[in-house]
């Protein structure tokens, strides 16, 4: 059963040409699809596009069974309501602590009331191992705790799917590893996830689709046994090759 369907989107910067191209892919509850390709193949932009930052030209996406509106400010508002997107860059408030940090939009953006937001963001800040951190300051936390503030940030806003946009790429290699558990918790949770990942080995155990992307489109999708080691399509092999050389 497909929870979220992506079907035909295409989308493109201004009136340059598509830099997403005729996307179709589908993702289960609680899947994780790892998603590869090489720098310029249009990741970030696939996960923009999902929350409405880069709006489709064409295409439909769908999440349990509903199609989501990027036309329209509010339907824009509930689409994003259920993605959350975490970036490289985890641009924290600097002035805040990471407890104000994770609970500053559920409370202002939301209107949540503020007890309540605040016990489930200490909650979601023990989950990512932060539990002795919650008034420390980010200048005060390492690049991997960053990031993992980031991720409750992300998931304070309880939403449907997590997207995962290179979080372990400006981090030292010591610090990669805290977040990849996070991550790994995270499935066995059962939370739905689109991951943008080079650590190979990573995808490898954790996704249970691996999804191939090169010049705007889906080149090869399939279980990460298959994408990564019978690669059929020339560029997956040439990526690969690339890869694994690393
Ligand atoms: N804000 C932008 N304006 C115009 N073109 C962009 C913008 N962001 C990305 N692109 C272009 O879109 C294509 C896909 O980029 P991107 O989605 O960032 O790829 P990836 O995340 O796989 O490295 C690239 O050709 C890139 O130059
Ligand atoms: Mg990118």
């Amino acid at each position: 059963m497909s929870f979220l369907a992506l079907e035909g989107l295409s989308a493109s910067y201004g009136g340059r040409g598509d830099v997403l191209n005729d996307v179709t892919l589908s993702i289960g509850k609680g899947e994780v699809v790892g998603l590869i390709g090489p720098s310029g193949s249009g990741k970030s932009s696939l996960l923009r596009a999902l929350v409405g930052l880069l709006p489709p030209r064409a295409g439909r996406v769908e999440i349990g069974g509903q199609a989501v509106d990027y036309s329209s400010r509010a339907s824009l508002r509930a689409a994003r309501d259920r993605f959350a997107i975490v970036f490289q860059q985890y641009n924290l408030f600097q002035n805040m602590t990471a407890l104000r940090n994770v609970c500053i939009a559920p409370v202002l953006v939301k209107k949540r009331p503020a007890a309540e937001v605040e016990a489930e963001a200490k909650a979601l800040l023990a989950k990512v191992g932060l539990a002795r951190k919650y008034d420390a300051y980010p200048d005060e936390l390492s690049g991997g705790q960053q990031q993992r503030v980031a991720i409750a940030r992300a998931l304070a806003l309880k939403p449907d799917i997590l997207l995962l946009d290179e979080v372990t790429s400006a981090l030292d290699p010591e610090l990669v590893t805290e977040v990849l558990d996070t991550i790994r918790t995270l499935r066995a949770d059962g939370m739905t996830m689109l991951v943008v990942s080079h650590e190979m080995a990573f995808i490898r155990e954790v996704a249970t689709t691996v999804v191939f992307m090169d010049a705007g489109r889906v080149v090869e999708a399939g279980p990460p046994a298959r994408i990564l080691d019978a690669p059929e399509s020339p560029r997956l092999r040439d990526f690969t090759a690339k890869i694994l050389r690393h």
